[in-house]
């Protein structure tokens, strides 16, 4: 899969505004704390969204998100796309109640771990317009998530993986120290990502008829911050 880099400088979106707003680390103006401590993270996210999704802002889609945390990326979601139908969903069911008071979404459990969980969202609720993963950022949860959920994306729409990390080094030194419990890669994949690139990796893993439609689109933004992680990069897949 190939690799595209844009860089937005200081540039601004209506979606960076509404994501500063609700404080969701995929604006790079997010002023909301890191939940681990410290600065919150911020990803230059909004102003690609921005960028494939302003045209279709106002259709009648059906979007799923996965990992939704505190609801922050979903009230941003809610607001920029309101004629669409938003499925919210995390395997923490905290936000249920909250999430289904806004009119166009829908709160639901998922799993990325388990296959069935992520089938059951997909059949009971897909098609769908945009799928976009940002929950356990574990390698092979991603590949579970576009393995199981692209045949549900329809023609002209688009499954975005989040948080892909830019060199895996970096992230698993920054990883072992710092979040001991957290395991992004298994075993072997940690020792394959030793020997090669981060995208080798999930063209490794991925069969060609998901990889003819994904490519990796490495985001820069003059206000991002990712210390450690250095994750902006993301995985889109277009129908
Ligand atoms: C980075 S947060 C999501 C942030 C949110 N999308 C936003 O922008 O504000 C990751 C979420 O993924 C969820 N998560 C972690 N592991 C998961 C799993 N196995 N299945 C489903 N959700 C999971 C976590 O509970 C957390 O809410």
């Amino acid at each position: 899969m190939e690799t595209k880099t844009i860089n937005y400088e200081n540039k601004k979106t209506e979606l960076c505004r509404l994501g500063e707003k609700y404080g969701t680390d995929k604006s790079p103006f997010n002023t909301r704390p890191f939940i681990h401590g410290g600065p919150g993270h911020r990803h230059p996210y909004t102003c690609f969204y921005n960028d494939i999704f302003s045209n279709i802002k106002l259709n009648k889609l059906k979007i799923l998100e996965i990992g939704i945390l505190q609801g922050k990326s979903i009230y941003m979601l809610s607001e920029y796309f309101p004629n669409s139908n938003i499925i919210a969903t995390d395997h923490v069911d905290g936000m249920k109640d909250e999430l289904n008071k806004l009119p166009n979404v829908t709160f639901d459990h998922i799993d990325v771990s388990n296959i069935n969980s992520i089938k059951n969202i997909c059949s009971n609720y897909g098609p769908f317009d945009i799928i976009i993963d940002d929950s356990s950022h574990k390698f092979n949860d991603q590949i579970r998530v576009i393995e199981n959920t692209l045949k549900y994306v329809n023609k002209g729409g688009f499954l975005i993986i989040e948080d892909i990390m830019e060199d895996k080094n970096i992230f698993l030194k920054y990883n072992n120290e710092k979040y001991k419990k957290m395991t992004y890669f298994n075993s072997e994949d940690a020792t394959l990502a030793n020997n090669v690139s981060i995208e080798e990796l999930y063209n490794l893993k991925l069969k060609e008829e998901y990889k003819k439609c994904g490519t990796f689109y490495t985001l820069r933004h003059n206000n991002s911050y990712t210390p450690g992680w250095n994750n902006n990069k993301v995985l889109l897949f277009s129908k």
